[in-house]
């Protein structure tokens, strides 16, 4: 499949769940995107008579289903459906066979986070793009948040000088909106580390690659079938230390939320997330706090870039490449293994 192109790219949405459905609607902006094929296994999902919830307040769209080819299965719209691409939101645990069987027929793949749940299923991935000549780039949102950017852009430019420290914190209230509670299931998620954790995790390595050493706990909390906390540290080189601490233990008024510190030589990044964001920036050398103002739809972002790769013909690995969203998995692994 040739990937330069100037008619609009084909795509195929596969899970019409949370997280598909907002995809769905970052798609119905782009006038070089032409949707063409949706599945989803729920019949009322499918066919537009299904309220959408999820963790974090995302405007779900309208779809005009009416227009789409719809199928009851990933499989079957990967077999069937003439289309360049596929972005597959999916139960985590259906990623890597659906992604595989999408190169193994010649789409391109957008993938939600995590990539697979261990780290054997990720390389399988890639060997199956590779083999295959398609585009694979996990959506790994995070690096596209602006606040996560713009911690990014200080430490790159060395404007506060090195960074000594840094702290993670996500946390949730346990998922309840899956379709057939997938989410809860440690088996098909992953549990909090796999699913909201690697967040952080992808960006840290994303940020400070290969960490030399990591300590990590995690905790089942009662009543729980898997993971709800996770929380890690990670040394580099330097006596740099990084905090990750990542959940979804909380009570379901609790919401979301996700904050970082960046402890630098000559000042302090700080975010909170949460209803009311704030960003902030305290350097060493003065009282004033400035508040620096960032903006931009993180998931715009984030398929625009994929969108974009496409159809130029250049390949989104260059910046974002499956190996550094498989570090992550293999990173959870590492997690799991020393707690
Ligand atoms: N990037 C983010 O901020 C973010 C946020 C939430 C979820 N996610 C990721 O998105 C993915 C989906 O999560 P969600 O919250 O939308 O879950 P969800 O349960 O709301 O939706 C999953 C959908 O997949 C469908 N499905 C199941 N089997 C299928 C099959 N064989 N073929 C087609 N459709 C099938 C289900 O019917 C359901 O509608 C997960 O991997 C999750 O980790 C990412």
């Amino acid at each position: 499949m040739t990937t330069k192109t100037q008619r609009r790219l084909r795509g195929g949405m596969i899970g019409l769940g949370f997280m598909g459905r907002h995809h769905v609607g970052q798609y119905e902006k782009l006038p070089q995107v032409e949707l063409v094929a949706i599945a989803d296994a729920d019949p009322v999902r499918l066919h537009n008579k299904a309220t959408i919830e999820g963790n974090i307040d995302l405007p779900q769209p309208k779809i005009n289903f009416a227009a789409l080819q719809a199928f009851a299965d990933g499989r079957d719209l990967i077999a069937q459906a003439d289309v360049d691409f596929v972005d597959i939101a999916t139960p985590s645990y259906l990623h890597a066979e659906m992604a595989v069987l999408a190169a193994e027929a010649g789409r391109h793949i957008l993938v939600e986070k995590p990539m697979a749940l261990n780290s054997a299923d990720a390389e399988r991935m890639i060997a199956a793009a590779r083999a295959n000549n398609v585009r694979l780039m996990v959506a790994q949102v995070v690096r596209f948040w602006p606040e996560y950017l713009y911690l990014k852009e200080v430490y790159t430019s060395k404007r506060l000088g090195r960074l000594m420290h840094a702290e993670f914190i996500r946390r949730g209230s346990r998922p309840r909106w899956s379709w057939r509670k997938w989410m809860s299931e440690v088996e098909h998620s992953g549990g909090a580390p796999f699913d909201l954790h690697i967040h952080d995790v992808d960006y840290v390595h994303y940020l400070l690659g290969e960490p030399q050493k990591i300590t990590a706990r995690h905790i089942v909390s009662p009543g729980s079938t898997g993971h709800d906390i996770m929380t890690a540290q990670f040394e580099y080189p330097d006596g740099l230390t990084v905090a990750v601490d990542g959940g979804w233990y909380a009570p379901a008024r609790y919401g979301f939320y996700s904050a970082y510190e960046a402890v630098f030589e000559q000042g302090i990044v700080r975010y909170h997330g949460g209803a009311q964001p704030t960003l902030t920036v305290m350097r060493n050398d003065t009282d004033e706090v400035e508040t620096p103002s960032v903006s931009g739809d993180p998931y715009e972002a984030e398929i625009l870039f994929f969108v974009r790769a496409l159809q130029d013909g250049s390949d989104p690995a260059e910046q974002h490449p499956p190996e550094s969203s498989l570090a992550a998995v293999r990173l959870i692994e590492r997690e799991l293994a020393s707690a």
